[in-house]
């Protein structure tokens, strides 16, 4: 538990680190729907990846038949996995047949998105793809296929850009470490 009283953000990754991890990100996810033919669905995982969503969608080149989409998922309390997935807001968009493209702030223990990942595939989708901006290996406890990791951190709790501790922070431009102002 992180003791909040005591705690200042200190940047981690900036945002000039963080807009050039979008760009890479809409790369890989342009080469990915180059050979696909039908419906495209790219959903972001709210609340954490909004600002990433929003920032790899300005790059994609392939824009003509995509919708676009949100899940909410909960597994966290505080700053430890719960171990528990809680579906809060389904995908409301008919992805069966379609090619998806999941956006996830960051792959920590592995649970949301191994649950994510089975989800959508018994929705029956004809492919998916899986980018997150952060990825903490370190941390796995389940192993789960990510297509696209843009940034590997280590174990540190992290916030800004849309991560949040406990609902706040999530608004800082940059990643940041909670550190022990103290
Ligand atoms: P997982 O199920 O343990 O992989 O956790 C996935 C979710 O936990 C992420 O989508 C985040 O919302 C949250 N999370 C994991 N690590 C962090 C962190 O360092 N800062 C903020 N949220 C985190
Ligand atoms: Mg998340």
């Amino acid at each position: 538990m992180i003791n909040e009283d005591s705690q200042k953000p200190e940047i981690y990754i900036s945002s000039e680190e963080i807009q050039q991890a979008a760009v890479r990100c809409a790369d890989a996810v342009n080469h990915f729907l180059e050979d696909k033919s039908g419906g495209v669905v790219l959903v972001c995982v709210l609340k954490g990846a909004i600002f990433f969503f929003s920032d790899v969608l300005k790059h994609l080149s392939q824009i003509k038949d995509c919708e676009l989409d949100v899940c909410r998922v909960k597994s966290y309390e505080n700053d430890s996995s719960t171990g528990r997935i809680e579906v809060l807001l389904d995908c409301k968009a008919a992805v069966e047949g379609k090619h998806v493209v999941l956006f996830e702030d960051i792959v920590d223990t592995g649970l949301t998105l191994d649950f994510l990942r089975a989800h959508f595939e018994k929705r029956g989708v004809a492919s998916l793809m899986v980018c997150t901006l952060l990825d903490k290996p370190s941390r796995r406890k389940v192993s789960v296929d990510v297509e696209f990791a843009a940034i590997t951190v280590p174990d540190k709790f992290l916030v800004g850009y849309g991560l949040d501790y406990n609902q706040k922070y999530r608004l800082l431009n940059d990643i940041c470490v909670l550190t022990n102002s103290q």
